[in-house]
């Protein structure tokens, strides 16, 4: 099922360095590994991180994925933000981060790579393919965003406002199709247009491209998100697009809380998979029949190890705990509110050394990675070309694994996204960027980092 299953299935291979692996070649029957590739059917009966702009942070997808989410969204990141950016690769943790001038625009982890929707803003074919192409090897799909309602995403033509150009909305989705490679999906992320006929002539149009999952956020480019949402205006849709006949998944966005909501809600739609995002920002184990409960001792400590092993910036960190919420079982408001501002008032890791105890980010990493690895395998092909391919391994890729019931609610703190700020993902002006293998992506500007709009009250 993974990308490079065969890293998994090498005996002891978690227990040898890379230093080691890379010293012997693999036996020929080892060479040759089966590869599944991510297909339009692991976009069915799922149950998906959606993407969000700071929220949708590499620690929280790898929760997210621990915790039981089939596929995670990547933040949008706006196509020309990370056309000059390096890759670089850190030699322990494996991280791969795109840094820009300032920061760093998007990270990543080979472990959620056959998991990890990237998330283009675009208004160009070009530019979105270049896009996809500089990350390409680092996904398992692309995914265009078509719902962002925020003037900086509408006034370049990107988001919502895609919803009204279909001729260029679907230009860019051909243009995505035709330039990746088959095993990278192509995916659409709409809202709903006011009316009925409206929005099937779109949606028509948008699965006629060759995409392999629409998600529609059930709300249209005017609501706002304590509008409910319009869920069981979804149900034509999936049935239209059945009707299509070309075996489309339709996912359904908005007000879905957990995992356990995810059954009203595919009562009430049709929909073959669910997408959280809010649900998810409060507690990214929503996606769990059993989510966590008393966050405070459960999952933030472990999260603020997590983030530190894997580089996270402090203030992005901060902003995601901030967000946490969940059920309170056992722990008191008082205690939760002590430890909750502790956190807030640190201007770094350091200052929290006292609450965190033990810094073993690298034992939460193995956990997360453990529960990843022991995922049931993607089912067998049905035989199309593009479900599944076998590959010819490199000896090279063999030896470096790296070169690799929660209600919504608003946080204590105060730590919300201001409201029209657009988004640095991290905030950072002074963040430590790894020093490690760095390659230089093609860049067609240079010298600024382009800027990613930040949802606040108004949701793509
Ligand atoms: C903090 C935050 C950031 C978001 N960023 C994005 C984004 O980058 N791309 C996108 O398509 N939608 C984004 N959204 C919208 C969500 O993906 C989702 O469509 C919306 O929140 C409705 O789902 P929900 O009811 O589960 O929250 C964001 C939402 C939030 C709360």
């Amino acid at each position: 099922m993974l990308y490079r299953r065969l890293i998994v299935r090498l005996p002891s291979m978690q227990t040898m360095s890379r230093r080691q692996l890379s010293t012997s070649p693999p036996p020929r029957s080892q060479k040759r590994a089966r590869v599944d590739y991510l297909t339009k059917d692991d976009f069915k009966n799922g149950v998906f991180l959606a993407p969000m702009v700071r929220s949708g942070a590499l620690p929280t997808r790898l929760f997210a994925l621990k915790h039981g989410a089939t596929l995670v969204w990547g933040p949008e990141i706006v196509d020309k933000a990370i056309l000059h950016a390096k890759r670089n690769v850190h030699p322990d943790t494996g991280v791969v981060s795109y840094d820009g001038v300032s920061r760093a625009i998007f990270a990543t982890h080979p472990i959620e790579k056959p998991y990890l929707i990237y998330q283009i803003g675009s208004s160009n074919p070009e530019l979105a393919v270049q896009a996809a192409k500089v990350v390409q090897e680092d996904i398992a799909g692309v995914d265009l965003n078509c719902g962002c309602p925020k003037p900086f995403s509408t006034h370049s033509g990107m988001g919502a406002a895609l919803l009204t150009e279909p001729d260029l909305l679907c230009s860019i989705l051909v243009a995505l199709r035709e330039a990746m490679p088959a095993h990278i999906t192509v995916s659409a992320k709409i809202r709903l247009l006011p009316s009925r006929e409206d929005t099937l002539k779109l949606v028509e149009r948008i699965v006629n491209t060759g995409i392999s999952n629409l998600t529609v956020h059930c709300r249209t480019k005017s609501m706002r998100e304590k509008d409910p949402a319009t869920i069981e205006r979804l149900r034509e849709i999936r049935d239209f697009v059945d009707a299509m006949g070309k075996g489309i998944a339709v996912t359904e966005n908005g007000d879905c809380v957990s995992y356990e909501d995810t059954k009203r809600v595919k009562d009430i739609t049709g929909a073959d998979s669910v997408m959280i995002a809010r649900g998810a920002e409060s507690n990214p184990s929503c996606f769990s029949p059993t989510p966590l409960t008393d966050l405070t001792e459960t999952l933030i400590p472990d999260y603020i190890r997590l983030s530190r092993y894997l580089d996270n910036h402090w203030s992005l960190t901060k902003f995601c705990v901030a967000q946490f919420t969940g059920t309170r079982i056992k722990t008191t408001k008082t205690g939760e509110h002590a430890t909750r501002q502790a956190i807030i008032a640190s201007k770094g890791y350091d200052g929290v050394n006292e609450f965190i105890g033990e810094w073993s980010g690298a034992e939460v990493f193995k956990s997360i990675r453990d529960a990843i690895e022991a995922r049931p395998a993607r089912r067998a092909s049905t035989g199309n070309a593009e479900m599944q391919t076998e590959l010819e391994m490199e000896g090279d890729e063999a030896k470096e694994p790296y070169a690799s019931s929660s209600p919504i609610s608003q946080p204590e703190d105060g730590l919300v996204t201001p409201e029209d700020t657009q988004n640095p993902e991290p905030p950072s002006m002074t963040m430590k960027l790894p020093s490690v293998t760095t390659r230089t992506i093609p860049s067609m500007i240079s010298g600024v980092d382009p800027l990613t709009p930040t949802p606040s009250v108004i949701l793509p």
